[in-house]
């Protein structure tokens, strides 16, 4: 029977390198022969993705809780091709994940049960990395304002309800693990590589479900 392979999800402010950190890790899980796939959410190619995208854009406008639920029904829909791919023995690196969903639409004052409970029992991550950066480093780092989310108080926000699902995630057992992002690309990139050698070569557990 083919190993499960690890779900391995890379979480982050806007601007933290989440984007250049998972092309790195792709491209060294490849270069090590572990066959891995990248998955981004939101996943704009979709006709959901296409109104998230939209709406990120500011060319429609919706109520916070319909984003929210777009979002989520954007990961349901690839729910079952991720299983599928961890199933046959391929890793899943995934760019923002449920956590995303949470953190930003809880900071615009939504309930954070309420966001929570339409992500309850998609995949589970076997390994979240939260690329941590401060709100000002992130802004030095140029490129922001050009979407929705993009500004130092809303990302500030973000950053603390990320840190509260983290607590959560490892008082329930998951692996989640905090990422200093504002060093130099390669310190990162080391420190991500160290975390996935560690679940690639160890026991992959049955799969489970996001908190269930
Ligand atoms: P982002 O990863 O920045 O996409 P890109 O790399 O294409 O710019 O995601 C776009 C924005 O969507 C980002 O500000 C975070 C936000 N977001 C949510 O609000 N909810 C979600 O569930 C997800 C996945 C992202
Ligand atoms: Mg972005």
């Amino acid at each position: 029977m083919t190993r499960r392979a690890p779900f391995i999800v890379i979480e982050g402010l806007d601007r933290s390198g989440k984007s250049t950190q998972t092309a790195l890790l792709l491209q060294r899980m490849k270069a090590t022969n572990i066959p891995a796939q990248l998955v981004k959410f939101p996943d704009r190619t979709t006709a959901i993705g296409q109104m998230i995208n939209s709406y990120l854009q500011s060319d429609s406008d919706l109520d916070d809780r319909a984003i929210h639920l777009l979002f989520s029904a954007n990961r349901w829909e690839l729910a079952s091709t991720i299983e599928q791919l961890l199933n046959s023995g391929i890793s899943v690196v995934c760019d923002r994940y449920a956590f995303s969903g949470i953190a930003f639409s809880a900071s615009k004052g939504l309930s954070y049960e309420w966001c929570r409970s339409p992500d309850i029992s998609l995949p589970a991550p076997d390994l979240t990395l939260f690329l941590d950066i401060s709100p000002e480093a992130a802004k030095e780092r140029g490129g922001y304002g050009e979407e929705r989310y993009e500004k130092e108080e809303m990302q500030r926000k973000v950053g603390e309800i990320f840190r509260r699902i983290g607590r959560e995630i490892s008082a329930d057992g998951g692996k989640w693990v905090n990422i200093d992002a504002g060093r130099e690309r390669e310190a990162v990139a080391e420190e991500i590589w160290k975390w996935v050698e560690g679940v690639a070569n160890g026991a992959v557990g049955p799969s489970r479900r996001l908190w269930t």
